[in-house]
């Protein structure tokens, strides 16, 4: 018998830039060409039947006409097709194509590109670089940003990923102006969570400005995107793995993960995180986290920027409260409910525990209610 032990102890630098702006495609070349990737030659742009034409096209002709090889994959546009048999085509295409371990990924789209280009980057060869090109409000507030990538399955969104940080993330607000305004506003939830979650005067500004963000006005717009950045790092750079604090960014997933699967993605993601807010603030205001005057002031804003407060009629709320236990918090069996506390702050239930257990006949009662 002999036993050897493998030392494998690691410094990780998994740090890279957010650069937030108009127009980064020139700004993607240039860092390429600087070496973003090192000595790389060969590019894979993974992009949706939406963002082919606007943006993935000429991100994959630039790549040429620099002088690298360069491939595109597309997928069909929309959360359905952030599945596993997705991510297996694009590798098998890629494959195909003669791609190995020499090659960067470059993710162009909304959250499900970058979630499920993220994911496959993790895997592909047991792993290659990739940046993130994110052109919705949605990808920019949150998705593009923190390393979490992952697919959907049959039984709810996200549970097989990765934790992957990309080289760089480009957020090009420019893009958000050909986004479907259903789109836009849906990427206004993530944002509203921010500021409920983190940031009281960030909820003020949000209140005075959802007009000009709408209307796409250049300084709202920009602070919108750094301040969505400011927030989602300053939980990552404390929590990588989810081990505490980073629970708080599932404010409002609870119930908001679970329609979106109930409504078979009929609601959007944000539409849905917009609910699934109410949900807990409704839970916070009867253990007396919230009182009744601050909820109020968050459901305004909800419906001011057009996003849904109320379970539409075609959810069956008895599967919706069953849908629950696929939650990723679920623990010993319970449900878990991250729980605000007034506005720009998150309650702390024991040191390092941002989570706590809510009674089935609660969460029940809650989705009745809305
Ligand atoms: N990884 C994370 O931390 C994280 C956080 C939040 C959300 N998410 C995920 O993000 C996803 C939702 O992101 P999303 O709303 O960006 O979805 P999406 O990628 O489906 O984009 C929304 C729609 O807009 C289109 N689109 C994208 N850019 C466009 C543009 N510039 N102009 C016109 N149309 C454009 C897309 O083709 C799509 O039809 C969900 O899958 C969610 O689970 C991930």
């Amino acid at each position: 018998m002999s036993e050897f032990r493998v030392e494998l102890k690691k410094v990780i630098d998994d740090s890279y830039n957010i650069e937030i702006g108009y127009d980064l495609v020139e700004r993607l070349m240039n860092d390429i060409r600087d070496g973003l990737f090192g000595s790389k030659h060969r590019f894979v742009v993974i992009t949706d039947t939406n963002v082919r034409d606007l943006y993935g096209e000429r991100i994959l002709n630039e790549l040429k006409t620099i002088g690298y090889g360069a491939d595109m994959f597309v997928f069909e546009a929309g959360e359905k097709s952030k599945t596993r048999k997705t991510k297996e085509e694009i590798e098998d295409a890629m494959l195909e194509k003669g791609y190995r371990r020499d090659c960067g990924i470059i993710a162009v789209g909304g959250g499900v590109v970058t979630d499920l280009a993220g994911f496959l980057a993790g895997t592909f060869g047991r792993g290659v670089p990739f940046v993130n090109y994110a052109t919705t409000m949605l990808a920019a507030a949150d998705a593009s940003v923190g390393g979490k990538t992952a697919v959907d399955t049959p039984l709810a969104t996200n549970l097989i990923g990765l934790f992957n940080q990309p080289k760089k993330v480009y957020i090009d607000i420019a893009a958000w102006k050909s986004l479907p305004k259903r789109q836009l506003i849906s990427g206004l939830s993530e944002t509203i969570k921010h500021a409920c979650l983190a940031d009281v005067s960030f909820f003020d500004f949000l209140e005075g400005n959802i007009d000009a963000i709408l209307s796409m006005d250049k300084i709202a717009c920009e602070h919108v995107a750094e301040a969505n950045c400011r927030i989602k790092y300053n939980v990552v750079m404390q929590d990588e793995l989810e081990n505490g604090l980073r629970e708080i960014l599932n404010l409002g997933h609870t119930v908001g993960r679970a329609i979106e699967t109930v409504s078979d993605y009929r609601l959007l993601h944000g539409e849905a995180v917009s609910i699934g807010m109410i949900a807990q603030m409704k839970i916070s205001v009867k253990y007396g986290y919230m009182t009744v005057e601050e909820f109020n002031r968050v459901k305004a804003l909800l419906n001011k920027s057009g996003l849904p407060t109320a379970i539409p009629d075609y959810i069956d709320r008895e599967e919706l409260v069953k849908k629950l236990y696929t939650d990723k918090k679920v623990r010993d069996g319970k449900i878990r409910f991250v729980l605000q506390k007034g506005i720009g702050d998150v309650v702390e239930f024991e040191k390092g525990v941002f989570s706590a257990p809510i009674e089935e006949s609660l969460a029940r009662e809650v989705i009745m209610e809305i």
